[in-house]
């Protein structure tokens, strides 16, 4: 049952909404897709902007169908750009933490599965420092802490690291400035956030680059299109690609950690803190 390959599992999270999160988690799987990496993306948000409609993609059943038996994990995915496949998880997110043994062992064998067959699982969180959020995040072997220059993205981005740092025990995190309209932005804002960061809590955090202000962003949304397809040769689509070349060199997990069941074991597993 345990795959072959460690996956690499990857939390796109930020505390603040309209920072970019759902953005930035389509354009790095298309990005990573673009360069032969076989991509999951979890719609793990429960709002309004789901991936698949995003994407002009129409997804009829979602995790909590697999959940409740239904039907299996491959019923549900989607095929996005480059091939990504999409697990829409939506109402599934919050009964993840409360299943029964039966369905717990069921969706850890459906994640071993899949885990066959991608090489990178990207986790679109909600907004917010909710129990469904913070389960993916732990679940995960990378956090991409997304943030942007407004005074409340870098208060609830410190809000979501010292929650997991104090909480979780959770102390490496990756920054990426999104919306940036100087190239000296990105950095200023790291440094601002790993100051108190470092200062106040027992963390790490990694700055991985920034994604600067576009205005295809809202083209290619209209057009249910990721950037990276619909204007390769844009800011930000450059931007994206140049983050999925440094996540594709980020360290694979070693196992067994990395195996996509075990990241299934952690995320329905709230009060085992690691
Ligand atoms: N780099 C960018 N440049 C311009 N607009 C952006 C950029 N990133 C995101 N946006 C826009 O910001 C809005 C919020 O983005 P979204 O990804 O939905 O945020 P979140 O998932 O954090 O709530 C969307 O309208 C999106 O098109
Ligand atoms: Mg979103």
């Amino acid at each position: 049952m345990s795959s072959v390959h460690p996956v690499q599992v990857i939390a796109v999270t930020g505390g603040k909404g309209g920072v970019g999160k759902t953005s930035v988690s389509i354009n790095l799987s298309v990005a990573l897709a673009n360069m032969g990496r076989r991509v999951a993306l979890m719609d793990a948000d429960l709002g309004l902007a789901n991936i698949d409609v995003l994407l002009g993609l129409n997804a009829r059943k979602n995790l909590e169908n697999v959940l409740s038996g239904e039907c299996s994990l491959r019923d549900i995915l989607l095929t996005g750009p480059g091939g990504i496949r999409i697990i829409p998880a939506s109402s599934g997110t919050q009964r993840m933490a409360q299943l029964g043994a039966l369905e717990h062992a069921g969706l850890i064998n459906a994640f071993s599965e899949l885990g066959e067959q991608i090489d990178v699982l990207i986790i679109d969180t909600a907004a917010g420092i909710s129990d469904s959020v913070v389960s993916f995040v732990r679940a995960a072997q990378e956090v991409l802490v997304v943030v942007c220059d407004e005074p409340s993205s870098m208060t609830d981005a410190y809000a979501l690291i010292k929650l997991l740092n104090r909480d979780y025990g959770m102390f490496r995190f990756r920054m990426l400035a999104n919306m940036t309209r100087t190239p000296q932005e990105g950095q200023a804002l790291f440094n601002k956030l790993t100051q108190a960061a470092e200062r106040f809590l027992d963390v790490t955090l990694q700055y991985v680059g920034a994604i600067p202000f576009d205005e295809n962003m809202r083209k290619a949304i209209q057009r249910q299109k990721s950037i990276v397809e619909m204007a390769p040769r844009s800011k930000a689509a450059m931007a994206f690609v140049q983050l999925a070349e440094k996540v594709d060199k980020w360290p694979l997990p070693s196992s067994p950690r990395g195996h996509l069941e075990f990241f299934v074991e952690r995320l329905v597993q709230p009060e085992s803190a690691d």
